[in-house]
């Protein structure tokens, strides 16, 4: 059985893409079989996080939701990725579903949408073809059509949020959503907190408004902001605070 893991935020910007491709990269470090999926066509970038550039995506998401391929030969293979930072246990394995960077196609989701119930599928047989034991799924921020979907169809929703009042009223209409739809586990992530905020009023704050456990407290960090996206952090600097956070969120993830 796969754990599909949703990565959402209602506000954009939180930290959504280092976050998914870092779990990601931890998971499959410690052995397990790890599909990444961006459901952000509007605006596409996690690739960028495992080195690709726009022109060598090949097959994306895009193709497949256009009926022209089969999810998995739109799936690549990036294991090597993390191995060229990091040891990886035996058996761990990371693909990558990227969606188009080319303006055609992200003008052709705009104009015409796609059909959500091929994205469900998508990820089904995702998961059976490459035998996944994690999906995770870097989405859109907002409520929308597709992330609505993946929160239905998500074992685990991990909700993204900054120490910003935006953020958290926010954040209290997704979780309300989720709760309706009946997500087994949802936790709470808190990025970008700045240093010297007490963190136990943060974590009662949180637990406070949204009645849900919080996986992880990330701080603001010049290194992360430094490292500009430019591959997985978490791998690269691991003793760094960020890092540690990314993994207690691997852990929580396992159960
Ligand atoms: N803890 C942090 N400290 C400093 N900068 C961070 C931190 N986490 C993420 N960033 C930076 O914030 C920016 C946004 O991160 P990211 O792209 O992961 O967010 P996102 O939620 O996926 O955004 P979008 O909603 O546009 O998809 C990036 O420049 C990233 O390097
Ligand atoms: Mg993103």
């Amino acid at each position: 059985m796969t754990t599909v893991v949703s990565v959402h935020s209602f506000r954009g910007g939180t930290g959504k893409s280092n976050t998914t491709s870092n779990v990601a990269g931890q998971l499959a470090a410690q052995g397990f079989r790890v599909g990444v999926i961006d459901t952000d066509i509007q605006s596409p970038g996690i690739h960028v996080l495992f080195g690709f550039s726009e022109d060598d995506l090949g097959n994306t998401l895009n193709d497949y939701l256009w009926g022209k391929i089969a999810i998995q030969e739109a799936a690549h293979d990036i294991t090597d990725v993390i191995r060229s930072s990091t040891e990886v246990a035996e058996g761990g394995a990371l693909f990558l579903v990227p969606s188009s960077m080319k303006t055609a196609d992200i003008a052709r989701v705009l104009r015409e949408g796609y059909d959500v119930g091929t994205l469900n599928d998508g990820f089904r047989e995702l998961s059976q073809a490459l035998n996944l034991d994690y999906l995770l799924i870097d989405t859109h921020p907002g409520l929308n059509e597709e992330t609505l979907l993946s929160i239905t169809i998500s074992d685990v929703l991990l909700l993204i949020l900054r120490p910003d009042r935006q953020d958290f009223q926010g954040t209290a209409v997704t979780v309300n959503v989720a709760r309706k739809l009946g997500v087994p586990a949802m936790y709470l992530v808190l990025n970008k907190v700045p240093s010297g905020v007490p963190l136990d009023n943060l974590r009662q704050q949180m637990a406070d408004a949204y009645e849900a456990e919080t996986a992880a407290l990330l701080p603001l960090s010049e290194e992360v902001v430094q490292n500009a996206s430019e591959g997985l952090f978490s791998l690269t600097s691991p003793s760094h605070e960020w890092s540690a956070q990314i993994r207690q969120i691997a852990q929580r993830i396992q159960g």
